[in-house]
């Protein structure tokens, strides 16, 4: 089981193929900008300042790399498909996100996120087929649970795995603010690491 008492910021680099040294399995995180996954990265390492959170979206601009007690890297990554965020921002983090998940040497898995309160968006259905395509483990993380009532969740997980093509098994709910999911996503990414090794 993967230890998150020491997790530390490795490496803030634009370039897709400059990931920090030592090697490590990666786990990476992707999603629309403001969807949460700064806020997943920080819940899954029980630490609310390790990635900058912000309500606007677009805050992470750059790959980010958190060495997990030394036993993998998480990558925080840009969103994409914010309308909000200019379009050149947008032209810079398409080949950014894409050159990385496409490269990166030792990608264990994604979770992709995708907030929960709504449908998936066109380009979570995109991003969703793209790592299949590629064999890339993938799991989902249905964000904001906690603006989800109860009684609709569990439609609303068939519902989305279906739209997406996945296994219910593959998509899970997760609240940063209630902690709810908090150790089933890190227990899916423990397997993946396991899968990787
Ligand atoms: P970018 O870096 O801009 O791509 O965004 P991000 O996906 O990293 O999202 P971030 O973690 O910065 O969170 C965006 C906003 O959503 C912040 O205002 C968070 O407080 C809020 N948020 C994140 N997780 C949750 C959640 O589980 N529930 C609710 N209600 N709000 C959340
Ligand atoms: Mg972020």
């Amino acid at each position: 089981m993967l230890e998150v008492h020491e997790v530390r910021l490795a490496r803030t680099t634009a370039d897709p193929d400059d990931h920090p040294s030592p090697p490590r399995p990666e786990i990476a995180f992707v999603g629309r900008s403001n969807v949460g996954k700064s806020s997943l990265l920080n819940a899954l390492c029980r630490n609310r300042r390790l990635a900058r959170v912000s309500r606007s979206p677009g805050k992470t601009q750059t790959i980010n790399y958190f060495d997990v007690g030394g036993a993998c890297y998480f990558v925080d990554l840009p969103g994409y498909g914010y309308a909000a965020v200019p379009e050149e921002v947008r032209r810079t983090w398409g080949p950014m996100i894409e050159g990385y998940l496409e490269r990166s040497p030792r990608l264990a898995g994604v979770v992709s996120l995708i907030d929960g309160r709504h449908d998936p968006t066109e380009l979570d259905r995109r991003m969703v087929t793209w790592l299949a395509e590629r064999g890339i483990p993938t799991l989902v993380a249905l964000t904001k649970a906690d603006s989800v009532p109860r009684g609709r969740r569990r439609a609303r997980l068939s519902e989305t795995a279906a739209a997406l093509g996945l296994d219910p098994e593959q998509v899970v709910w997760f609240s940063s603010r209630t902690g709810e999911g908090r150790d089933s996503v890190f227990s899916a990414v423990n397997s993946l690491l396991q899968q990787e090794a």
